[in-house]
């Protein structure tokens, strides 16, 4: 169904025909505005910003480009269309036809799985709502903005699916949605990674990165979901997602790129001289990767988990491009988990298939990080250094799952407490690097004009160049 453009509320889900509905989202969408105002971008609310919108759910070309102040942007309700073939992809459900209602007896589980994803939309909004001040440039402050925007429209996917399925309960759980804010003492954001501010450009491009993939393959889990209107909410969500991490993915690739030009006219690879010719040594970049992959790592649970085996078997949350498995029941098959056993050392364990998803999921995901991480160690390769970025171990600086709390190496080699702590400056971001990385923050918004600490961008957006007006001031 086209997008509807001339409600209050744009959609693509006849909204109209359901007045009640259309009013209770009516009635919440001034709160919501209120929030941006409030905890969205800080001080460029009336800045025309180059930003995309949503015009159709189509795969190829669903997006227009123009000038908008922010508040002004048309967030709305669009899910990718409904396929009537549609059939459940996993678990003991199987091959029976998708739900359109959510079922009684799943009605807790899928309020609360809707509710924490929700939760962590507006959440990075509210984390990220000081970055304006020290864009690197035009362009960048622009894709920060787009970001920003969508991940408001994406608390808008969730808040449908609550007050159209959920009913006074799910109506409650919209407006906390608002009430919860990042790093509040008394209603904090519900998982911890959301509830750290972040200060510089190097943690938002690692944030895109690592952690707005964690939400691509959450995404990618619930878009397998029997309840067909979250599986197709989730679908277009995707299609967004995917600039989240371009930015993060080009970001971190700008950085590195700088590093090697500054190595290369200072003909040094000493971390302190780049420094002091203001750009990004490349160990400090490592600290950085090491700090949100770890981060972003927990946010797929433990390795084992009875709440993951159920998911799987009622059918509400699947592994991530289900479609590739051959065996979609997975109730006879079983997984190698290796644990540490309590002595320093690691033991190896079976369990059920089922309750090793979040593993599953954990293990797609570290794959689909390295595919950035190749990249930019081709630039580095290239410039003929021996110097290469790895992602560390997924059992290093856990706090959730077997290796919570047990120290080791970024390869994960096991250590004592004495060793972790005598190494841990050399492997995560410390107060000199962090003091290092906020002395670089200084907003430029000349046009035209970029920070020193990163290189230009191959292209701009929507075939403008990189020096476009992308955020015209006032
Ligand atoms: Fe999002
Ligand atoms: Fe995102």
């Amino acid at each position: 169904m086209a997008i509807n453009y001339t409600d209050r509320i744009p959609n693509n889900v006849d909204l109209g025909s359901n007045r009640t509905l259309q009013r209770a989202l009516e009635h919440w969408q001034p709160e919501f505005l209120k929030w941006w105002e409030d905890l969205g971008p800080k001080d460029f609310q009336v800045a025309d910003v180059y930003l995309r919108t949503a015009t159709s759910v189509d795969a190829k070309g669903w997006a227009t480009y123009g000038y908008v102040r922010m508040p002004e942007y048309r967030w709305g309700i669009f899910l990718n269309e409904r396929d009537p073939n549609r059939h459940i992809g996993f678990g003991d459900n199987y091959g029976q036809e998708v739900w359109q209602q959510v079922p009684g007896e799943y009605r807790a589980t899928l309020r609360r799985l809707i509710v924490t994803q929700g939760d962590t939309e507006p959440a990075s909004v509210e984390q990220q709502r000081m970055l304006g001040h020290t864009a690197p440039s035009l362009y960048d402050l622009r894709n920060l903005f787009q970001v920003n925007v969508e991940e408001g429209r994406h608390l808008w996917a969730m808040v449908y699916l609550l007050h159209a399925y959920f009913g006074r309960d799910g109506r409650e759980e919209a407006e906390e949605l608002l009430e919860r804010h990042s790093g509040d003492a008394d209603k904090p954001r519900i998982l911890g990674t959301f509830n750290e501010p972040i200060r510089d450009w190097l943690s938002f491009f690692m944030f895109t990165y690592f952690t707005d993939r964690d939400g691509k393959f959450q995404l990618k889990s619930l878009a397998e979901s029997s309840f067909d209107p979250l599986a197709r909410t989730c679908q277009f969500m995707l299609t967004e997602e995917a600039h989240h991490m371009f930015v993060g993915d080009t970001g971190i690739n700008r950085v590195v790129k700088r590093a090697l030009e500054v190595m290369h006219e200072l003909n040094t690879d000493d971390p302190q001289a780049i420094r002091n010719a203001g750009a990004i040594d490349l160990p400090t970049v490592q600290k950085y990767l090491n700090f949100w992959f770890t981060s972003s790592l927990d946010l797929f649970g433990s390795e084992t988990s009875s709440n993951a085996a159920s998911y799987f078997a009622n059918g509400l949350k699947g592994r991530p491009d289900e479609a590739q498995y051959e065996d979609h029941v997975a109730s006879e098959q079983f997984y190698e988990l290796q644990l540490p056993d309590g002595h320093g050392g690691t033991k190896n364990e079976q369990i059920p298939m089922r309750n090793a998803m979040n593993e599953v999921t954990r293990s797609s995901y570290v794959r689909d990080c390295e595919i950035g991480v190749k990249r930019w160690n081709r630039l580095i390769e290239k410039a003929g250094l021996p110097f290469r970025l790895t992602l560390p171990s997924t059992r290093f600086r856990r706090n959730i799952g077997n290796w919570a709390g047990v120290p080791t190496t970024p390869e994960g080699v096991p250590i004592s407490a004495e060793q972790f702590t005598a190494h841990k400056d050399a492997w995560l971001p410390n107060e000199s690097d962090q003091a290092f990385i906020l002395s670089l923050m200084h907003g430029v918004f000349e046009q035209g004009k970029m920070a020193a600490w990163i290189a230009p961008a191959d292209r701009g957006i929507n075939n403008h160049p990189v020096d476009y007006e992308y955020v015209k001031l006032h």
